[in-house]
């Protein structure tokens, strides 16, 4: 299956790809993940984009199509992908349709996850993940057994330097400006469908094995 994770930051788009990526056995590609990752090991990327991600900005197109492309060529992708948080502007969604041209590949599912903006700040400013292996927390929502500290691998949970409230204001604002015109453009080409983000996690995650299931039939 080749899916897209579409929705607000702080939808659930990470939290869900952790099982969608274990249940059906294929890659998880996040341009947000990537961007941190490169920023964390101060490579010329992580330099470019941080001005932006810092600042709660969408980094700049040419960039973010140049790593999903190079992603996607990787053979881990032959049997699907769930990209997460890529494409996010209309620009972005035609370079990934010319991409899966070249490859000879389309896309059979965009995944949107819909969660009302009142909801969201305290989401993200709520939101802990594991230094080691990535694991997404909430310290309301979603509590690790021992504050602090990652249930599967006992690594230090942190917070995002882009979850404070100022920034996450950016980045809902970048999102409606940029990245809601993307779900009538999936809708037209007949592959959105949406989930109720509002329920408990365990919900949500029926709710999209079900619709992975439904579409790979
Ligand atoms: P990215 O890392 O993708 O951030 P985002 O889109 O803002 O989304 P988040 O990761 O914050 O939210 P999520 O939907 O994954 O939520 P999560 O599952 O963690 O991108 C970061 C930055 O990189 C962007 O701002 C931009 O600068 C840049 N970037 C990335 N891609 C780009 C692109 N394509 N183009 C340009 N720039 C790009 O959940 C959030 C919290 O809620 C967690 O604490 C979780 O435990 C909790 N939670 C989840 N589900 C539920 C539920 N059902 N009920 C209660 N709590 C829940
Ligand atoms: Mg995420
Ligand atoms: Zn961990």
């Amino acid at each position: 299956m080749n899916i897209i994770l579409m929705g607000p930051p702080g939808a659930g788009k990470g939290t869900q790809a952790e099982y969608i990526v274990q249940q059906f056995q294929i890659p998880h590609i996040s341009t947000g993940d990537a961007f941190r990752l490169a920023m964390k090991e101060k490579t010329d990327l992580g330099l470019k984009a941080q001005e932006f991600v810092n600042k709660g900005l969408y980094v700049p197109d040419e960039i973010t199509n140049g790593i999903v492309k190079e992603r996607l060529q990787q053979p881990d992708c032959a049997n699907g992908f769930l990209l997460d948080g890529f494409p996010r502007t209309i620009s972005q969604a035609d370079a990934l349709t010319a991409m899966l041209d070249e490859m000879d590949k389309k896309l059979e599912l965009a995944l949107n996850i819909k969660v009302d903006r009142a909801l969201l700040l305290a989401r993200l400013t709520g939101r802990r993940i594991c230094k080691e292996c990535g694991a997404t927390y909430h310290v309301i929502f979603n509590p690790p057994a021992q504050e602090g500290t990652c249930d599967k691998c006992a690594g230090e949970l942190y917070q995002r330097s882009d979850d404070t409230e100022e920034k996450v204001g950016t980045r809902l604002d970048e999102y409606i400006s940029k990245t809601t015109p993307l779900l009538q453009y999936y809708q037209d080409a007949g592959i959105l469908k949406e989930v109720d983000g509002e329920r408990d996690i365990d919900k949500v995650k029926l709710d999209i094995y079900e619709l992975i299931r439904g579409q790979s039939i």
